[in-house]
């Protein structure tokens, strides 16, 4: 088998970042470069550890251990491509906005860039590996490219998922709990899964390298994104039937997920998923069900994103109906941007959507989050509300929570950031106005029995 020296990673972002690093920490005798369009990206990756551009725990203190040794980022994407053996591709691959496909398929524009870009540069045999989450078949349309723009090179094409998730991403790369393989079944395509899975097995088990045909290895990632989607939505739809009823959802929760059968993992309530991810993959499933004339199928799937679009309208709905239809002049403290604890994207976060919701309404809004910044805010206004002039001055980050409040009618929790259940909140009463109003959209507060805090 043939020695691996050199890996690239073209995408710099959550998944090529925390990838690399952990593959840098494991691997010392290859040497891994990443590389990105965006050149502020790179540099920040270069520069102060303690502002790199994604926070994650425990990837700063890799990056100090391996950047420089065997982890570089680079903006000289030619360079990388010519002197690497295997090539991930880990851009991004968002909802298309326009044409065919409009607000359900992703668009492959940005893996098609690189596959171009690559045929050209190559001069060497090279394996290529789809990092991103891809529709089915989108290994042919690449072997495609590669065919027609550069015929004197071999490239094999390999499908390798990543199944990480934001928050956990370091632990989850370490120990993951399997890791998918799919290839073409001919021999240097078998040639090429065992490469790989080779470099996998340096701190993997071999009993959790899976290896699976091409498009099996597509469809698992989404259909894994989709399941996942589908146990939050469903938890969250039982959450509307307690607050109708007194059933308590927590209760609940724990009496479902006791089942050894379901199993307790995603089963909490919530304002609705956000990240990147789950609904941009489920609208894509959506869209694929629809492409094989399989409509009964794509309405199932369509409907975990239509309950989770309830969820968070449930929510600013709550607060609606408690302060009134006219919110001019009140002010509202939402705790949590970032659409989890322990990241700091905010890539499709339910705290957008309620801010808007309530912006539109009159409202003042203070956002309080340990990993956001008013640019990120505004430029998630910006790009999700079309009303953005006449609200993004009601927007403020205030960088206290206990400020954060002050002159608050409504306290608004959207994410479980664990510091929030320590805060003093008796406090927090005291220092907000008149209604008083707490809304806990995570259920982080429910061992705090003195104080009255409203569930979703
Ligand atoms: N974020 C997650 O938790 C997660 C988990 C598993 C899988 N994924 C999938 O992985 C892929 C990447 O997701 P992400 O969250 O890392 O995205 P991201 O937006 O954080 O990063 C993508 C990067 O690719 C760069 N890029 C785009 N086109 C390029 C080109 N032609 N040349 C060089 N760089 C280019 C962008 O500048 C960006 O920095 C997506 O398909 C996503 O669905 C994401």
């Amino acid at each position: 088998m043939k020695t691996i020296k050199n890996i690239t990673c073209i995408g710099a972002g959550y998944v090529g970042g925390p990838s690399m690093s952990v593959f840098a920490e494991k691997c010392p005798n290859i040497n891994f470069t990443l590389v990105d369009k965006n050149e502020e990206k790179i540099n920040s990756w270069n520069g102060n550890i303690d502002n790199l551009p994604i926070y994650e725990p425990g990837l700063k203190e890799i990056i100090k251990k391996t950047r420089g040794k065997n982890l570089f980022f680079s903006n000289d994407i030619d360079n990388a491509i010519i002197n690497s053996d295997i090539i991930f591709i880990a851009v991004n691959t968002p909802t298309i906005k326009e044409g065919p496909g409009a607000g359900f398929g992703a668009d492959l524009k940005y893996i098609i860039n690189c596959a171009e870009h690559i045929a050209k540069i190559a001069k060497s045999d090279k394996i290529i590996v789809e990092k991103s989450t891809v529709p089915i078949k989108t290994a042919e349309k690449l072997e495609q490219i590669f065919s027609k723009k550069n015929s004197s090179v071999n490239f094999e094409i390999l499908s390798n998922p990543e199944f990480l998730a934001e928050g956990t991403a370091i632990e989850d790369l370490r120990n993951p709990d399997r890791v998918l393989i799919g290839g073409n079944k001919s021999a240097s395509g078998q040639n090429a899964v065992n490469i790989l899975a080779d470099i996998y097995s340096k701190w993997v088990s071999k009993e959790k390298i899976i290896t699976t045909n091409l498009w099996s290895s597509e469809l698992s990632k989404l259909a894994s994104n989709a399941m996942l989607a589908q146990r939050i939505s469903s938890i969250n739809s039982l959450s509307a039937i307690c607050d109708k009823s007194g059933a308590d959802i927590k209760e609940v929760s724990k009496a479902i997920g006791l089942d050894h059968r379901i199993g307790k993992y995603f089963l909490n309530p919530s304002v609705g998923f956000g990240g990147s991810c789950f609904q941009k993959d489920i609208l894509n499933l959506v869209y694929l069900c629809k492409t094989y004339g399989l409509d009964e199928v794509a309405e199932y799937w369509h409907q975990v994103v239509k309950m989770n679009n309830y969820q968070k309208s449930r929510f600013s709905n709550k607060i609606i109906q408690k302060l009134g239809q006219d919110l001019n002049n009140k002010i509202i403290t939402l705790f949590g941007w970032s659409f989890k604890k322990d990241t700091n994207d905010s890539r499709e976060s339910a705290s957008i959507f309620v801010a808007i919701n309530l912006l539109n309404r009159g409202a003042k809004i203070n956002v309080y989050d340990p990993q956001t910044s008013i640019e990120i805010i505004q430029s998630d206004i910006k790009e999700y509300s079309s009303n953005y002039s006449n609200i993004l001055d009601s927007i403020k980050y205030i960088n206290d929570p206990y400020k954060a409040v002050i002159g608050s009618s409504c306290v608004g929790i959207l994410t479980e950031w664990d510091e929030f259940i320590s805060l003093n909140w008796k406090e927090i009463k005291r220092i907000m106005i008149d209604e008083k109003f707490i809304i806990d959209g995570r259920y982080i507060l429910k061992n705090i029995e003195e104080e009255k805090i409203t569930y979703l």
